[in-house]
């Protein structure tokens, strides 16, 4: 009797591990918490005298900021195939509009609140003020520039005396990033060091583990030095009340952590340039609205030094050292979404060109998402240390290797997940950051 009752409970213990697998399996996959600056959509009221906030209104005035702005993946966030096939494979969140078109008049639903607390699982109701064509915009102006029926941005009111519209000045110039740069990931079920698509958190981490200059205790990473700006800083309210308008807006108009303040983000991402901000005006020292990133091969070649050569031979073998170092970016590289690579091939070549010996390596986050979130590893750059990959060639094997090569690739997201997600080859490809031949003279 006691053996029956023993077999039964094990038996449903054991289904109900089953079924608790098969759930984390089957379920929606949420690997970052709603946070509170960016549960909601952002709600705008139109500055006066613009009748509304399209890019194109801000572009009449503002040309060149605005060609740049048409070339940068921020006005590609909605319309991007590679982000409306991953939402539709993750069921049309909402959550997601709330960075990729970040506006309520972007959204075709308004949010009211969430049932049952869930932030994955918001109240709608249908929205009189949608516009397709802000929608289709993605990160456009308005998100970073407007709150509050005022125009934020880096100039001093005293200096923007002529602007047709109301404008204040923010507190500094990184505070807007950090709105959707930033996803944390206290989840339980979640166990991974730094959020997706954490790059300030990333900024953060290596400037806590990096090396450091002996003389002033920072990074050895040159970070360009941040425009010097003039006037009264923007009136801050007292941290947590909330906007006028009901908006949560970033850091728009509350303090700014230093963290933040100190990131780097538009130093590198946004070169300096001097001109009017509109035509017939005082020409002034500004950025270009570029954001390149990891679909800019140049700005990848930029994030990083590397090294071929050739040691010393030893007992007729040589060994060839590939040293790759992250000079150029305050984050690791990759980063942002977890799909991104960096290859490395070492190829021993023959004489007749056919691949002797192969040595591959892959630099990114290698995380198993289910049943539960965990990073096993983390090969990728982190800034200022530099990885070494070796192979070595023995100069008196029959065949003889007549050169050796290196292949450094960037990837914007692995073939099988393309292949998955049935992505054309232009959307998201790989480029060659690195490559190198070193011929291979034979002893004697
Ligand atoms: C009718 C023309 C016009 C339109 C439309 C317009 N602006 Fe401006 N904007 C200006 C002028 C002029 C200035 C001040 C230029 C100066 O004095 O150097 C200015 C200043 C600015 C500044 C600097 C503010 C500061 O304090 O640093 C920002 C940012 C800005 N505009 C963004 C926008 C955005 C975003 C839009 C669309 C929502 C927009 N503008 C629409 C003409 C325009
Ligand atoms: C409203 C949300 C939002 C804000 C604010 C924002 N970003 Fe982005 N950013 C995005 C999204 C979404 C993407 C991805 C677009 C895509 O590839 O579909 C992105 C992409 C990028 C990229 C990658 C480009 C590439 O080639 O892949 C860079 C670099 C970047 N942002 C820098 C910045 C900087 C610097 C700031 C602050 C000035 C900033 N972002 C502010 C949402 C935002
Ligand atoms: C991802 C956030 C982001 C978006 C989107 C964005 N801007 Fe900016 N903008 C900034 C930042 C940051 C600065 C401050 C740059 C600096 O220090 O001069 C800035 C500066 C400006 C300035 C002041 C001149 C200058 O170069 O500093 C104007 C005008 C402006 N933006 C207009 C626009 C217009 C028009 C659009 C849309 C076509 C736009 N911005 C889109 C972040 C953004
Ligand atoms: C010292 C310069 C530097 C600083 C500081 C820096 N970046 Fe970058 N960033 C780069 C370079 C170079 C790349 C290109 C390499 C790559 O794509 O990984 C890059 C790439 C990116 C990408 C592209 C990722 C992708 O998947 O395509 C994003 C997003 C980004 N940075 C955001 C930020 C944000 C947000 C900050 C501030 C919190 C920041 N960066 C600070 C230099 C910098
Ligand atoms: C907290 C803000 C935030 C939320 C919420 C968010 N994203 Fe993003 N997303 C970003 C940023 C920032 C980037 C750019 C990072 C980079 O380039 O590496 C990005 C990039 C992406 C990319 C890569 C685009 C490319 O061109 O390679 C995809 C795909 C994507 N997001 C899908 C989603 C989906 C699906 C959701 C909803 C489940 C979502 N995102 C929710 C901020 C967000």
């Amino acid at each position: 009797m006691r053996a029956k009752t023993k077999i039964i409970t094990i038996s449903l213990l054991g289904l109900a591990v089953v079924l608790f697998f098969a759930w984390r399996m089957l379920r929606p996959l949420h690997v970052f918490t709603v946070a509170k600056h960016f549960e909601y959509p952002l709600v705008t009221k139109i500055p006066p005298p613009l009748g509304n906030l399209s890019a194109t209104t801000c572009g009449a005035c503002h040309r060149a900021i605005y060609r740049e702005w048409t070339t940068s993946m921020h006005s590609r966030s909605w319309t991007d195939p590679y982000f409306r096939t991953d939402r539709r494979v993750e069921g049309n969140e909402q959550i997601c509009l709330n960075c990729h078109t970040p506006l309520a008049r972007q959204q075709k639903f308004k949010v009211l609140g969430f049932h049952g607390g869930d932030k994955f699982d918001p109240i709608l109701a249908p929205n009189p003020d949608f516009s397709p064509e802000l929608q289709r915009q993605g990160v456009t102006c308005a998100a970073c520039h407007v709150r509050h029926g005022v125009i934020y941005g880096p100039f001093s009111r005293e200096a923007m005396r002529d602007a047709p519209h109301p404008t204040r000045q923010w507190e500094n110039d990184n505070e807007v990033c950090a709105r959707c740069h930033i996803a944390p990931d206290k989840n339980r079920g979640v166990f991974l060091k730094i959020p997706p698509c954490g790059t300030v958190s990333e900024i953060r981490l290596a400037r806590k583990e990096g090396p450091r200059s002996k003389t002033n205790g920072r990074p050895l990473l040159k970070i360009p030095p941040p425009i010097p700006r003039t006037g009264a800083r923007a009136r801050v309210p007292k941290a947590g009340s909330p906007s006028p308008d009901g908006s949560v807006d970033g850091y728009l108009g509350r303090p700014v952590p230093p963290g933040i303040a100190t990131a780097g983000c538009v130093e590198c991402h946004m070169p300096r340039v001097q001109r009017p901000l509109m035509a017939g005006y005082p020409s002034r020292r500004g950025r270009r609205h570029l954001w390149r990133g990891g679909h800019d091969p140049q700005m990848v070649r930029q994030a990083l030094s590397i090294r071929f050569r050739a040691e010393k031979p030893r007992h007729g073998s040589v060994a060839y050292t590939l040293t790759i170092t992250n000079t150029g970016a305050g984050h690791y590289v990759p980063t942002g979404v977890p799909d991104r690579f960096i290859s490395v091939d070492l190829r021993l070549l023959g004489s007749d060109g056919r691949t002797l010996k192969h040595e591959h390596y892959k630099l990114t986050r290698f995380i198993m998402w289910r049943p539960v979130v965990i990073q096993f590893r983390d090969t990728r750059l982190r800034p200022m240390v530099p990885q070494h990959f070796i192979i070595k060639a023995d100069l008196r094997a029959d065949p003889a290797p007549v050169a050796v090569e290196a292949v450094v690739r960037y990837h914007l997201l692995p073939a099988a997940h393309r292949r998955k997600d049935k992505l054309p080859k232009n959307v998201a490809p790989s480029s060659t950051v690195f490559r190198k031949r070193i011929m291979i003279h034979a002893p004697g």
